[in-house]
Parts: structure tokens; C-alpha cells; sequence
């Protein structure tokens, strides 16, 4: 089982990024967690991150047939991205949206996610750990798939 992993903008920049709220974490130390969790589930992931629109745009239009579910943390563009939401719409392959902090309780114009509507579900809160419940939210939607 191959899972995709995708960063949006400035998370490249987190552990020096306003850590209180978004954490002490390097996005390299949450991939690193996230594989020994991948690893002890038997599960390959592809972890990319950019701060292009158009890349993102462009990796979830690739992501079929090699990835079975994609985690998305589009970060600023989930508010923003009508681009976005289109790609994730016309691959139809699960997505789930990942944040590290909890949109719903931050600015009103982070409140809204323009991709929640074409997402399998949210995770949104939990700091790094978003990125642990994004792998197993996403396993189990394929695998409740394979059961239907
Ligand atoms: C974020 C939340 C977004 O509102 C913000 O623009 C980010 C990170 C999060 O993980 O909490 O860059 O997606």
C-alpha cells in the first residue's frame, strides 16, 4: 500500500515557524516519525512538500495509479484553492486533510476549507501527531474499501 504525502507553503519552514502554533517540529523530524509509524504498518509513503500551487496541482493529478490515498496538509492554499479542490475532485482517489493546528479555532478566513467538502474527513488540532491519524484515517478508508 503506497500513500502519498503532500506539504503546501511555507511548512518547509516548520520548527523556526511561530512554534507555538505549529510546534518545536522540523517537517523532516514529523516525516521521520510518520515512516518508522508507515514502516511498523507495512506501508510506503512518498512525502513531498512545495510552495507552488501548481506543483501540488500537478502531483495529486499524478498520483494515480501508484497511490492508493493522499494526505494532504495544503496549508494557506486550503483557504484559497479552487485549484486545489478541482484536482482532488477529478483524480477521485481518498484524500484526507491534515492540519497541525486547529483551523476552527484560529483567524474567521482560516475557518473555511475550500477542500474539506472533497476530502474522505479533517484532522485538524493535533499538532504533528495530525500527521500519525492522517496515515491510519487513510488506511482504513482504503481498507474499508477493499471490504465493500
Ligand atoms: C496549517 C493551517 C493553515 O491555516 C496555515 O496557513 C498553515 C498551516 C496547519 O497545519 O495548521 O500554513 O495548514
Amino acid at each position: 500500500m503506497r500513500i502519498l504525502f503532500l506539504n503546501g507553503p511555507n511548512l518547509n519552514l516548520l520548527g523556526q515557524r511561530e512554534p507555538a502554533v505549529y510546534g518545536s517540529l522540523s517537517l523532516k523530524e514529523i516525516e521521520t516519525r510518520l515512516r518508522e509509524r508507515a514502516k511498523e504498518r507495512g506501508i510506503t509513503l512518498d512525502f513531498r512538500q512545495s510552495n507552488s500551487e501548481g506543483e501540488l496541482v500537478t502531483w495529486i493529478q499524478q498520483a494515480k495509479p501508484e497511490f492508493a490515498a493522499i494526505v494532504l496538509n495544503a496549508a494557506a492554499y486550503t483557504h484559497t484553492s479552487i485549484a486545489l479542490r478541482d484536482a482532488i475532485s477529478a483524480v477521485a482517489i481518498p484524500t484526507i486533510e491534515i492540519h497541525l493546528s486547529n483551523i476552527h479555532a484560529r483567524e474567521a478566513f482560516r475557518n473555511e476549507s475550500l477542500i474539506a467538502a472533497v476530502c474522505c474527513g479533517q484532522i485538524s488540532g493535533f499538532g504533528a501527531h495530525s500527521y500519525i491519524l492522517g496515515l491510519d484515517a487513510a488506511v482504513n478508508v482504503i481498507e474499508s474499501s477493499k471490504n465493500r
